[in-house]
């Protein structure tokens, strides 16, 4: 099933805040209501919050008041600045708020029904090419992994972070489907415990062998011998290609290094921001304290004590063998290799716009 969808006038998603333990779809009706989801993480991971705001964006059309053209571009640029706000690193929440608002400023609609139409035609575009995305980077990522594998992985990067499949995570589907025996080792990841609550839940209904590892077991693995190659996501590509993902991830890069062992990125080129010439330009997301004092609902530190909890790091593009998008797999120098891919899924975008305009009037 899809992480985030449409149903019913309302935008619904798999509640991540209460898995595994509990599996609850959330609805949200209003465009503040979803800001919160992302906010609060109900929704998570770079597509699957960009998904969720474009959804929102349609929601913005509905619910708007406007009875012309201009007043509802008005209500829609309002809605995008409140979600783009929700939170910074991942960019492509404001790549899909960005791409819901454009297909309306250049098209030369102006009645006010046909607007709203148009806005959830490309919600749902957007969403279901997340996960044809998905799939093509999953088979490219899959044909650098041997069989037999034992790779590393930071984070939860599945279907979940996504509208369905996933970056990093699929990479590993796509292996299981050829049929190569693969083995994960699943970085808890803290403070939220991405890897031990979803990516452990994703990778057992899979039936993919797995360990679950504390964080700081990664470095004495790849030391022993342990990991063939280190996968991970990410939430923004600078155009020098580095990488800003789940903190924690530089540390998982450098060790790998270090240790001889390749070093994979896998992102859709939404997550490649060409504005941004490195990774010192990408703002990080510092979060609430309860994260890193608190388990769950139960304290482990003092009460009062200081904390600072940024939730990314950036890992410099040296660290990296390749960044695979669904366009291939980019090699160094990112710079050169990173554009020509962005161009390449920018013009497939388009062609796929264009298909969907035929079909339409057919
Ligand atoms: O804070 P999160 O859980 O939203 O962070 C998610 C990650 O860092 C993922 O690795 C990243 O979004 C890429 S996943 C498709």
């Amino acid at each position: 099933m899809h992480t985030v969808y449409w149903e019913d006038g309302k935008v619904k998603m798999i509640d991540q805040r209460l898995l595994p333990a509990e599996f609850t779809i959330a609805e949200f009706d209003s465009v503040e209501g979803v800001a919160r989801s992302i906010r609060e993480m109900y929704v998570r991971g770079a597509p699957a919050i960009g998904a969720a705001a474009a959804y929102a964006m349609a929601l913005a059309g509905f619910h708007s008041q406007a009875t012309d053209r201009e007043s509802l571009l008005a209500d829609l640029r309002a809605a995008k600045a409140t979600l783009d706000a929700a939170r910074p690193t991942a960019v492509n929440l404001a790549w899909a708020t960005a791409r819901l608002l454009e297909v309306i400023e250049q098209s030369a609609l102006t009645d006010m029904d046909a607007i709203r139409t148009a806005l959830l035609a490309e919600a749902e575009a957007l969403a279901n090419e997340d996960v044809e995305i998905n799939r093509r980077m999953g088979y490219h990522g899959a044909a650098v992994i041997p069989d037999g594998a034992n790779v590393i992985h930071h984070c939860n990067t599945g279907g979940l972070a996504t509208v369905d499949f996933g970056t990093a995570l699929g990479v590993i589907f796509a292996c299981h489907e050829q049929g190569k025996k693969i083995h994960v080792w699943v970085d808890e990841t803290r403070p939220r415990l991405q890897g031990a609550r979803l990516t452990a839940w994703e990778l057992m209904q899979a039936k993919i062998p797995m360990h679950l590892i504390a964080d700081n077991a990664a470095g004495y693995l790849m030391y022993s011998g342990k990991v063939d190659a280190v996968l991970f996501g990410a939430d923004r590509v600078a155009a020098n290609g580095d990488v800003a993902n789940k903190i924690g991830t530089y540390k998982l890069a450098v060790v790998a290094q270090e240790n001889g062992i390749p070093v994979y990125c896998v992102a859709p080129t939404s997550t490649v921001d060409l504005s941004l010439e490195s990774g010192d330009q990408i703002p990080i997301e510092e979060r609430g304290p309860e994260e890193v004092t608190q388990i769950g609902d139960r304290p482990i530190a003092p009460e009062g004590v200081p904390v600072y909890n940024p939730a990314f790091d950036i890992t410099p593009h040296r660290y990296l063998t390749g960044i695979v998008t669904e366009e291939g797999v980019c090699y160094p120098p990112f710079t050169q290799s990173l554009r020509d891919a962005v161009t390449l899924g920018q013009t497939h975008m388009e062609e796929r716009r264009q298909a969907r305009h035929i079909g339409e009037g057919a």
